[in-house]
């Protein structure tokens, strides 16, 4: 049975004592509930080791929103896969349409990345998703297909099972406009059966796809009321523990 997620993606937002408090507050406010997913929070490089130690013993797991795609060495400024894994969060976040956007990140150094981070026994979430020029022009599907194929394809079935993909439609992040829940499904549906025809229906089933893009308290449990729908990739709603709360609560 594949993990049903909902993650938080804090982007470069909050100092590490606002993370701090975030993470206590999120801690705290789970501890005496049943939740029925698994709950990660997605926060800046400097924050993990701090905010690994407050949720500890909780529900809640950490992810670091980057790697590098180098071992270790002269690479000013990056951080490594195993360093991030050495702070004790256990996912990374790699492909974000922010970092492909901004910081020029290609499908063959994302594979690196991926496979760094598998290395490291961090999972990553993988992420991908169309631009709204994209969607008008009716290519979603062939650009999504690609962004799976030219950077997860050469897993093997064993490393792959390990990955976690979200959806993120460009055109939905940090616009207040969201996939409909039938546009979500449609995708999600098409990425399994992708996965399903290159590592088989086993991994494909198994695998939890994430929906990301203007996903909030409101639209939450339709979203992830579709069959292929497995959680969401959260940005600014995770911002704010009473905003986050109610879509972990999405799946009760
Ligand atoms: P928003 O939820 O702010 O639209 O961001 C989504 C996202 O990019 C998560 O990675």
């Amino acid at each position: 049975m594949r993990k049903k997620i909902v993650a938080g993606n804090w982007k470069m937002n909050k100092t590490l004592q606002e993370g701090l408090a975030l993470s206590k507050e999120l801690k705290e406010l789970l501890e005496n509930k049943t939740i029925n997913c698994e709950v990660v929070v997605g926060t800046p490089y400097i924050h993990l080791s701090e905010v690994a130690k407050v949720v500890e013993g909780s529900k809640i797991h950490v992810a670091a929103q980057n790697c590098a795609n180098k071992e270790s060495g002269a690479y000013t400024g990056e951080i490594s896969a195993s360093m991030v894994a050495s702070t004790g969060a256990d996912h990374v976040i790699l492909g974000h349409s922010e970092r492909r956007a901004y910081y020029n990140e290609t499908a063959e150094l994302l594979k690196e990345k991926v496979e760094l981070a598998l290395s490291n026994k961090l999972i990553p979430i993988f992420c991908v998703g169309e631009v709204l020029e994209e969607r008008e022009s009716e290519k979603h599907f062939d650009v999504v297909a690609k962004q799976l194929k030219d950077s997860l394809f050469e897993l093997s079935k064993e490393d792959f099972a390990k990955i976690v993909v979200a959806y993120e439609p460009v055109w939905a992040i940090g616009t207040g406009k969201t996939a409909s829940a039938d546009q979500a499904q449609e995708m999600h549906a098409f990425i399994r059966k992708t996965l399903a025809d290159k590592f088989g229906e086993e991994i494909a089933d198994n695998t939890s796809i994430l929906y990301g893009g203007s996903c909030n308290a409101g639209n939450a449990k339709e979203l992830f009321s579709n069959p292929d729908v497995d959680g969401g990739l959260i940005g600014g709603a995770s911002l704010e523990a009473d905003k986050f709360l109610p879509i972990i609560e999405a799946f009760n």
